[in-house]
């Protein structure tokens, strides 16, 4: 017997050598095989989290807990804990833009989804639910297969696209506080592991998704402004019907397990040294319950560049007391041990951040031993880059790509008929510049013009400009290449050279000589062109609105990896499109407003004209939700009872308050929740195809009142939803609206109010009146 337990003994030893040694192997804690951490009860999945959590928090010493609050948290290999890496990313699929990822494995490469904006631009939710599913299951497998470091990931970034010359614009779904915090709530849900209705999962996380940059983020660098130093002066008001709703919806309805405190300040308050923003909002009114980062270095600049803190030790007190968890960077590794000695902060100040931290990565089942036997262990290389996802990708260009102008009915230009093609424009061949800033390697790599290449055999190319930025031109090549062919498409645009992280832009016309270009290859051409627009942000481009030489305009945002062939699929009308800008198109003279200006609301005596298609007083290229399809659609509200009178009037007790124009109005809170619940109420609209192609057709559904001014919205998004059609084919859908939520707005205290009056139910030019007494 005994020999042969020996051997037993030491090939389980051997074998758990080579386990160690293998770089395959995910970090994990509570090692079954390890008796001694096994005991730990922090170890035990059968206690509750918060309560191992603590059990874990209360061995540590001062300087274990202090490595535990920098983004690289290091391994305490006494308690059997290896090293974990808070930062990690997954914009629009998993990337390597943080060090908790590595390609380097048998996984490399992962899906890569289309730009964030470009996703939005298809106003269907659950698609981008799946997004964040198919993200999530990559992310665990990466995790599995031995190749990630860490399971939280940075992303969604959902603040709103308040000016068009923001170099992250693209990263977010666009400039609507509701389409935001819907796409925040179905990708959390989607990543973390969720139902789509969510509820399904009560802790643990498939993965761990972070709201960010809480909050009014969204100037990067602009005119000698940068983001590190930036004083956000915000209203009360924009706060709350703004800049707050898509945080409060991802915490509320998608609950994140992740925020991010953003570099600037918010009216003279950094955003991570904000007890009320990050305890009082996030955490005591909302309900969150995760871990709060900083972006990086956001806690250094504090001091540094903000000068808002004294000392080192101020400002590591000051995020910490404000609610504060993690640093990316490694501020508080170096000044958190004086600032306790000197009494700025006390242990328990970090014990609180601890519990958040290891509460998420228990979460993440990264303490319940072995994963491979846990209830994520089974997702495995094959889930990477597989063929539904790939398809998914493909779908959500195809869903996005948004049709803006189609004269004549050019496209979709015909296979048969196209005998040759000319295609045009520094954007048509790279698959790199397709897939936007934060991509990771992608499953595969192909060009526009390789695609169309494919669809007709005689095409012809040349790029035009000698790069993006198009400050020299080779006008009279592309000129002859185009005379020689049936259709001419141009491929232009931006790249990350002219809008990204730390870069905004000074114009919204096309860079350098594009412009030139297109008019004198148009005018060229033998028949009227197909302009192809590559861009996160906006693009003045009227001059190709009016122009007759140019016949269908398409913009594609970053499409992704499968971007270029969705884009042929819609020219040679394999696919309807169907995308709606989630943005306003603005002028180039929306310029001379200072991009510092946070004010969505106009103001008539300085001629500030307002943010977005809510406020937004001028003239637009496009509007926000617009977009053609090669089919048409006609609407009718079909519900029963028009002229609806809602009296919001139940109690006498109500607070009424007249505004200086007036209008009596009611604070939501005083109606409470039961009341909001009970006046709800459905309509129906019918929506019917007359076209002769088959198309999925987002359906928006606006809100307005009848009394204009005094901060109130032109309109308002309230609804959205998709429906696929047939050619000839009707259908009904329906929206359920709420009152308290659908019909308010912020007033200048920020908080919501329904106000008197009549509301109208905006869809697609047709109207339902409501009368409000309150
Ligand atoms: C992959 O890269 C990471 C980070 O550089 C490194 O720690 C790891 O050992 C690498 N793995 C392999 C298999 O090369
Ligand atoms: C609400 O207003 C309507 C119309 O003015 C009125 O008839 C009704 O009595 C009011 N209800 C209450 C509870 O005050």
């Amino acid at each position: 017997m005994r020999p042969k337990n020996l051997c037993f003994f030491t090939f389980t030893l051997f074998s758990l050598l080579i386990l160690r040694v293998d770089s395959t192997q995910p970090p994990f804690s509570c090692d079954s095989s390890n008796p001694s951490t096994q005991a730990f009860p922090f170890c035990k999945t059968t206690l509750p989290i918060s309560q191992r959590a603590r059990d874990l928090v209360s061995r540590l010493t001062l300087d274990e807990k202090i490595s535990q609050l920098v983004n690289s948290a290091s391994p305490i290999p006494r308690l059997g804990i290896p090293g974990y890496e808070w930062w990690s990313e997954a914009l629009h699929g998993v990337a390597n833009a943080g060090p908790g990822i590595h390609f380097n494995g048998t996984i490399k490469g992962a899906t890569s989804f289309p730009q964030v904006i470009l996703t939005a631009a298809s106003f269907d939710a659950y698609q981008w639910y799946r997004i964040g599913q198919a993200i999530g299951k990559e992310a665990r497998a990466l995790y599995n297969a031995g190749q990630a470091t860490g399971m939280t990931f940075w992303a969604p970034n959902i603040n709103i696209f308040r000016d068009p010359r923001w170099g992250r614009g693209q990263e977010t779904p666009g400039e609507d506080p509701l389409v935001t915090g819907k796409y925040a709530a179905s990708y959390v849900r989607g990543l973390q592991g969720d139902s789509f209705e969510g509820g399904k999962i009560e802790g643990h996380l498939q993965a761990s998704a972070c709201c960010k940059h809480f909050t009014a983020y969204d100037l990067d660098n602009w005119k000698g402004t940068n983001r590190f130093v930036f004083d956000a002066r915000v209203t009360m008001q924009d706060l709350a019907d703004t800049y707050q709703p898509p945080f409060k919806s991802c915490v509320e309805e998608g609950r994140a397990s992740g925020i991010m405190c953003a570099y600037n300040r918010v009216n003279g308050v950094p955003s991570c040294a904000d007890s009320n923003l990050l305890s009082k909002t996030a955490r005591a009114q909302w309900g969150f319950r995760g871990y709060i980062t900083s972006d990086c270095d956001a806690v250094l600049i504090i001091h540094d560049n903000q000068g808002y803190a004294k000392s080192p030790e101020d400002v590591v007190a000051d995020v910490l007391k404000a609610g504060m968890d993690v640093n990316c960077g490694s501020y508080l590794q170096k000044h958190t041990k004086v600032a306790v000695e000197k009494k700025k902060l006390t242990e328990s100040d970090i014990d609180r951040a601890l519990h958040n931290l290891f509460s998420v990565r228990m979460r993440l089942g990264l303490f319940d031993g072995n994963p491979e036997r846990q209830l994520f262990g089974n997702i495995g290389p094959n889930q990477v880059c597989s063929q539904e996802h790939q398809i998914l990708a493909l779908e959500a260009a195809r869903n996005g790509i948004v049709l803006l102008k189609n004269s004549a009915k050019l496209l979709p230009l015909s296979k048969s008929k196209t005998k040759s093609l000319a295609v045009i424009g520094p954007n048509a061949n790279s698959g790199q510049m397709l897939l936007g800033n934060y991509a990771g390697p992608s499953c595969r790599f192909v060009t526009p013009l390789q695609v169309l290449q494919s669809y007709i055999k005689l095409t012809v190319y040349h790029p035009g400009c000698d790069t993006v930025q198009c400050s020299s031109a080779l006008i009279d090549r592309a000129v002859d290449v185009a005379k020689g062919a049936d259709n001419v498409v141009l491929m232009m645009g931006l790249d990350q050279t002219q809008e990204r992280e730390e870069l905004d832009r000074r114009d919204l016309v096309l860079p350098g000589r594009q412009q030139e270009l297109i008019i004198t290859v148009a005018k060229a051409a033998k028949n009227p062109v197909v302009l192809v627009l590559l861009s996160g942000g906006p693009v003045d481009i009227s001059f190709a609105k009016y122009d007759k030489n140019i016949g269908s305009i398409l913009w594609a945002g970053y499409p992704g990896e499968a971007g270029a062939i969705a884009l042929a699929e819609i020219m040679f009308g394999e696919h309807n499109p169907g995308g709606r800008l989630p943005m306003t198109w603005y002028p180039q003279e929306f310029v001379k407003v200072p991009m510092t200006d946070m004010r969505m609301r106009p103001e008539t005596s300085s001629g500030y004209p307002g943010r977005t298609y809510r406020f937004y007083k001028g003239q637009s290229v496009f509007e926000f939700g617009y977009g053609l399809s090669y089919s048409k659609y006609s609407y009718e509200l079909t519900t029963a009872s028009r002229n609806k009178v809602l009296y919001l009037n139940q109690s006498s007790t109500m607070h009424i308050i007249n505004n200086f124009d007036s209008v009596r109005s009611t604070l939501v809170s005083e109606l409470g929740k039961e009341f909001c619940e009970q006046n709800k109420f459905p309509i129906r609209i019918g929506v019917k195809n007359h076209g002769e192609m088959a198309g999925k057709h987002p359906v928006l559904l606006f809100a307005r009142q009848t009394k204009h001014g005094n901060g109130r919205p032109r309109k308002q998004l309230i609804g959205f939803q998709s429906v696929i059609l047939s050619a000839g084919e009707r259908a009904e859908i329906e929206f359920e609206v709420s009152p308290c939520e659908h019909l308010s707005r912020a007033n200048e205290d920020g908080l919501m109010v329904v106000e008197e009056g009549t509301h109208v139910l905006v869809v697609e030019g047709d109207e339902y009146p409501i009368s409000v007494v309150v």
